[in-house]
């Protein structure tokens, strides 16, 4: 629920933004950071560095797990890996969701495969079944077990909150980092997104390499010319400016590059109004990233859409999954449907043919140790930042310096 005041708030800080973008596009400046940042080589190829994040970063604070659109329907399931972490997601038929240990508790075999929707869940290996709430309800032959409490053989439950729209859960059910100071209010402009009440339109899952070589693909645009040009073509702005909200960011083109967006959500055709005159989605459009792992892109393709990227490390430094969900803000039909499903087909090639073909590259040149460091461009502040606070995070596994967070953008 957001309060009245937090509107009002949002929607200052959307203006402030706004202001700031349209006057960088007048002078056609950025605002670079103060300086290049050097980072060890080791980062993306050390295996116990890999394991130090997936403790403190990964387990200790609230994560993105999937959009709660993706779980419309009581029983609907969905499982995914998380730093090797098996997960069993599902809504139960009070419409609570919930994110377990995908493992049965009897001996530990995996519960659910794939996606779909269950009544119960009855384990493959030798039956035991559990409730859409975690709870053990049978076991197979029960008399072997003796006189056992049923309670005590529930699923390991994640904590799990629902926010905007997204379905977040702590990985280590023993963390103390809760939501509201892991966010600092970055999901009031989320919540403006209204994804609650969108559709899922597309999921696509996409092997690559250590999980910040492909998150950092996420951060910059400076590739965008160069890297995507037979995609995206050799003139894409290759600019971006960058606003923080604690460890969170957004990035934008400071160029009306977007040429399908209505024009009555294009910042730049309607700069000459008053700002009172300025609608949400014209403030804000771009790329919002919630660290560490996930980037939304609004899109505007015949309707609104939006595409949620998770990039999820996987047990071993050099693997990661990208998760690509393509959501519209209403349920597509005909031309409309086959225009999200293209779109979606041509994000999935750019991203795997051209983003993690890349980085797979880069893995194995960092993995051999012969060159020592990468450097970060005082244009790429968005992948400094995503270090700088990596590092802040993965040192104490908590989230104390945010307790003091001022509430506002700040910028390189
Ligand atoms: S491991 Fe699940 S029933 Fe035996
Ligand atoms: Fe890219």
């Amino acid at each position: 629920m957001v309060t009245e005041k937090a509107i009002v708030d949002v929607r200052s800080q959307l203006v402030e933004v706004a202001r700031d973008i349209l006057a960088h596009s007048k002078a056609d400046t950025i605002r670079p950071a103060s300086g290049t940042m050097k980072l060890d080589s080791r980062l993306y190829s050390d295996q116990a560095n890999h394991e130090k994040e997936c403790q403190n970063l990964f387990k200790k604070i609230p994560l993105v797990l999937a959009a709660s659109c993706e779980l419309r329907e009581p029983g609907q399931f969905q499982t995914m890996q998380i730093a090797g972490i098996p997960i069993l997601l599902v809504r139960d038929k009070h419409g609570v969701a919930h994110a377990f240990l995908n493992s049965c508790t009897h001996r530990g075999a995996q519960l659910a495969k794939g996606e779909g929707s269950k009544a119960r869940f009855t384990c493959p290996y030798h039956g035991w079944t559990f409730s859409q709430e975690g709870m053990l309800v049978a076991i197979t032959l029960n008399d072997l077990f003796g006189d056992i409490d049923f309670k005590d053989y529930g699923l390991v439950s994640f904590p799990v909150t629902e926010r905007a729209g997204l379905i977040w859960g702590t990985l280590d059910p023993s963390s103390s980092n809760d939501l509201d100071t892991f966010l600092q209010g970055f999901d009031m402009f989320l919540e403006t997104f209204g994804l609650d009440s969108w559709r899922l339109a597309e999921k696509r899952i996409l092997d690559g390499t250590n999980w910040k070589l492909a998150m950092e693909a996420h951060l910059e645009f400076y590739h965008l010319p160069v890297l995507h040009k037979n995609t995206f073509g050799p003139n894409t702005s290759n600019k971006a400016l960058y606003y923080f909200w604690g460890p969170h960011q957004r990035l934008i083109q400071p160029t009306d590059s977007k040429a399908n967006l209505a024009d009555e959500h294009n910042l730049f055709k309607i700069a000459d109004k008053p700002d009172e005159e300025w609608p949400t989605e014209a403030m804000t459009r771009g790329e919002w990233i919630i660290f560490p792992n996930v980037s939304i892109n609004l899109f505007y393709d015949g309707g609104p859409g939006i595409l949620i990227s998770q990039v999820v490390p996987g047990a071993n430094v050099n693997e990661s999954q990208t998760i690509q969900t393509f959501l519209t803000a209403d349920e597509l039909e005909g031309d409309a449907r086959t225009k999200v499903k293209d779109l979606s087909d041509f994000l999935e090639l750019v991203v795997s043919q051209e983003d993690l073909a890349t980085s797979e590259k880069q893995q194995q040149a960092l993995q051999t140790g012969l060159l020592p460091e990468v450097t970060i461009g005082k244009n790429e502040a968005g992948i400094q930042h995503l270090h700088k606070w990596i590092n802040e995070i993965v040192s104490t596994g908590a989230l104390d310096q945010l307790l003091s967070y001022p509430g506002k953008w700040t910028a390189p």
